[in-house]
């Protein structure tokens, strides 16, 4: 369960998640790939480059920021994300790689306005987010493993 403050400071950045989304989403990526160039082969660089994943990431940032209350609203793009990201072998373990790695590019691109309470808040969050990913692609494994 996500508190009820979480909640409100989550929606509470939405504009601005709004307004920098691409430039946080940028900069996490850069942090990424240059921290963990392991990463990298799962990913299709030339969306990079052309910005078309890092616009995808924001998007469901900006999405999941203003329906976080609402998670049922988030199940077509759960879907599809989960199911791209079982393609591309995306595994449990990566979450708290990405994590990190978006909660310090928020810092950098937000400056002051990501208070302390800002970041607990985006970490209960990413967590919780997580978990919704992690299950739901467990379960897409495991559908393609009982086809073998
Ligand atoms: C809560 C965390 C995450 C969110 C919100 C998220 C979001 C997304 C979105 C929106 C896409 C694009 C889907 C599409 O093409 O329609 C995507 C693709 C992808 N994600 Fe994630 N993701 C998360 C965590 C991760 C993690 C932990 C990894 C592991 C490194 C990862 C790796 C990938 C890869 C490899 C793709 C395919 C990109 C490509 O084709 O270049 N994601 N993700």
């Amino acid at each position: 369960m996500i508190s009820q403050q979480t909640i409100d400071i989550v929606k509470s950045t939405a504009p601005s998640l709004k307004k920098h989304g691409q430039q946080i989403t940028s900069r996490m990526y850069e942090i990424m790939f240059h921290k963990y160039p392991e990463v990298k082969e799962q990913f299709d660089m030339s969306a990079q480059a052309n910005g078309s994943q890092p616009a995808k990431l924001a998007t469901a940032v900006y999405s999941y920021a203003t329906q976080i209350d609402n998670l049922p609203a988030l199940k077509v793009m759960v879907e599809r994300i989960a199911h791209r990201h079982v393609k591309t072998n995306v595994l449990p373990e990566e979450y708290p790689i990405v994590g990190e790695c978006l909660l310090q590019a928020i810092k950098d691109v937000l400056g002051e306005a990501a208070t302390e309470s800002v970041i607990a808040a985006w970490t209960e969050a990413y967590q919780a987010l997580s978990m919704i990913f992690i299950e739901r692609e467990h379960d897409i494994y495991g559908t393609f493993a009982n086809k073998n």
